[in-house]
């Protein structure tokens, strides 16, 4: 998307690869909305941690930086013979996959690399390697602009919209998922609300969503987690886009930021619909259901303390909650099927449990 920084506009990917030196570059989200920086990450341990610490967010963002970790990992590989190169790559996987557990497309992008990386030398597949993640990024591009076609309808003229956490085009290489229907219908030319729930303990809908929604001229308001209800039951809330992190293709559950399974309740007790954007790497055809689903439990200091920037500029940390007091931060929850009105997909809309019944057009190879 287009960024305005110090006085110019510019278009950015949330990540991209510097292959001159072998290095991922991200857009560093845990300084936004305050700074705007661009970091780069040396090695594929690196480009794990970045993913750990959160540097790089959302789940077609993580996929394509796994992507490129796994390429950067590739290329660094100086052994000798295929099979010594198999296991190296193996453990590039490991670390990658390992950095954040809930959202499935780091798997799901680094299994399609490794699968189709079938070139007789070292030297062939580590450039097959690199070609392949930057066909995943392009994908994800691609994938989120024709969901945001098809999501575009929904939004109609003074259309109020909630959405939860980001999933907007830094959660992705660009575009968004929740985002890109709003995305497309600015683009032609509606006029709409939207409320961000601010997202504790991170804070990405205050911090993320609304930085970009206001980069993009789209009118905005943050809200604190807990009004959605209210607003609700006052019929100032007529739609609900949320992403998704991992969303399973045998049964339509949908694993997403924490909360947004208390949003997909009272949207169903008010008669609000409530959809979930996503692009194919997000579906899981494997797990049988949602309690299988990895949820990562964060350190208890993000629910504990607050991060924000001081008056004279200065970004800090300041503890919130009760000294001596402890907490518990899950930082995912999964949603029913039976709440969700539909799954917005790059293929169409679809019903939670009609995913399965159209597996083969929405991307099962049918090999797991
Ligand atoms: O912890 P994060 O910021 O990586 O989590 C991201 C989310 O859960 C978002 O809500 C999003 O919908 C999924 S990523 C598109």
């Amino acid at each position: 998307m287009r960024v305005k920084h110090q006085g110019t506009a510019k278009h950015y990917r949330t990540v991209w690869f510097d292959k001159s030196r072998n290095k991922v570059r991200l857009i560093e989200q845990r300084l936004l909305p305050h700074q705007f920086k661009i970091v780069s990450t040396v090695d594929y341990v690196e480009t794990a941690r970045a993913i750990t610490n959160m540097i790089v967010r959302g789940a077609g963002a993580i996929g394509a930086t796994a992507a490129y970790g796994l390429a950067q990992g590739a290329r660094a590989f100086q052994g000798q013979g295929i099979k010594t190169f198999e296991k190296h790559i193996t453990k590039v996987f490991n670390m990658l996959a390992k950095a954040r557990p809930t959202a499935v497309d780091p798997i799901n992008a680094m299994r399609s690399i490794i699968s189709d990386m079938n070139g007789r030398t070292v030297v062939e597949r580590q450039s097959q390697a690199l070609a392949l993640a930057e066909q995943f990024a392009d994908d994800d591009v691609t994938h989120c602009q024709a969901l945001g076609q098809n999501g575009e309808p929904l939004i109609q003229e003074n259309t109020r919209v909630l959405t939860h956490c980001n999933a907007g085009w830094l959660a992705f290489v660009d575009h968004g998922s929740a985002t890109a229907p709003m995305y497309a219908a600015h683009a032609k030319g509606k006029s709409f609300h939207v409320f961000c729930d601010e997202t504790r303990p991170r804070s990405q809908g205050a911090v993320l969503t609304a930085w970009e929604l206001k980069q993009q001229g789209i009118s905005h308001e943050i809200i604190a987690d807990n009004a959605a209800g209210h607003l609700m039951q006052r019929g100032e809330i007529d739609l609900v886009i949320v992403g998704s992190d991992r969303t399973l293709g045998r049964t339509g559950e949908v694993a997403n930021k924490i909360g947004t399974y208390t949003k997909a309740v009272l949207a169903k007790r008010h008669g609000i619909p409530f959809y979930v954007a996503l692009p194919l790497s997000t579906i899981d055809w494997e797990l049988e259901n949602g309690f299988a689903i990895p949820i990562e439990e964060r350190t208890q200091d993000e629910v504990l303390y607050a991060w924000g920037i001081t008056d004279s500029g200065r970004r800090q940390s300041v503890r919130v909650a009760n000294p001596g007091s402890s907490a518990r931060n899950p930082a995912f929850d999964v949603t029913p099927p039976e709440l969700i009105t539909g799954i917005i997909t790059p293929l169409g809309i679809f019903k939670p449990r009609q995913l399965w019944k159209n597996r083969a057009k929405l991307g099962f190879s049918g090999t797991l």
